[in-house]
């Protein structure tokens, strides 16, 4: 089973996409941080779009991304730890909800704490 990457296991591009989707419909529900998305400059089509290349890019090499480095993206933001928090159980709520196996939720899980550092308090 861990032979096969990450990306395959969580369905390829589709099953990503779907992820991005849902755990954007998560965000707009999570009252720690909906105003966020709420006002974002991007359409919900264009966040979703943006999150399901990152992730493609990052998990299959194929560097299909066109968007802003992550860091620059929430340079100004000055998200908390609270929020970043928010996000991630906004993750592993949207990975439950679709079925993701337990190994893979933390296998994303790690990926997405690993780039904290390009996000909050920025
Ligand atoms: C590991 C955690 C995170 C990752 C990997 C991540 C990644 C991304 C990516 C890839 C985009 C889209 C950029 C584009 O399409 O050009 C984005 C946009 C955005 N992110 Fe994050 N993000 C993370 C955490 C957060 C947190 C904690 C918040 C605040 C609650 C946040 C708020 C936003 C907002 C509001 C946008 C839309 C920006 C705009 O277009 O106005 N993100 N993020």
């Amino acid at each position: 089973m861990e032979q096969i990457p990450l990306f395959e296991r969580l369905g390829g591009r589709d099953g990503i996409r779907a992820m991005a989707e849902r755990l954007l419909d998560n965000h707009l529900q999570n009252p720690l941080i909906a105003t966020r998305y709420e006002n974002a400059s991007k359409d919900r089509e264009q966040m979703v779009e943006g999150a399901t290349e990152f992730f493609c890019t990052g998990l299959s090499g194929v560097p299909t991304y066109e968007g802003r480095p992550i860091a620059e993206v929430h340079t100004g933001m000055n998200i908390d730890d609270a929020e970043f928090v928010a996000v991630l159980d906004d993750a592993i709520a949207a990975m439950g909800s679709l079925g993701v196996g337990e190994r893979e939720q933390a296998e994303v899980l790690h990926v997405l704490y690993s780039m904290k550092g390009d996000v909050v308090r920025l």
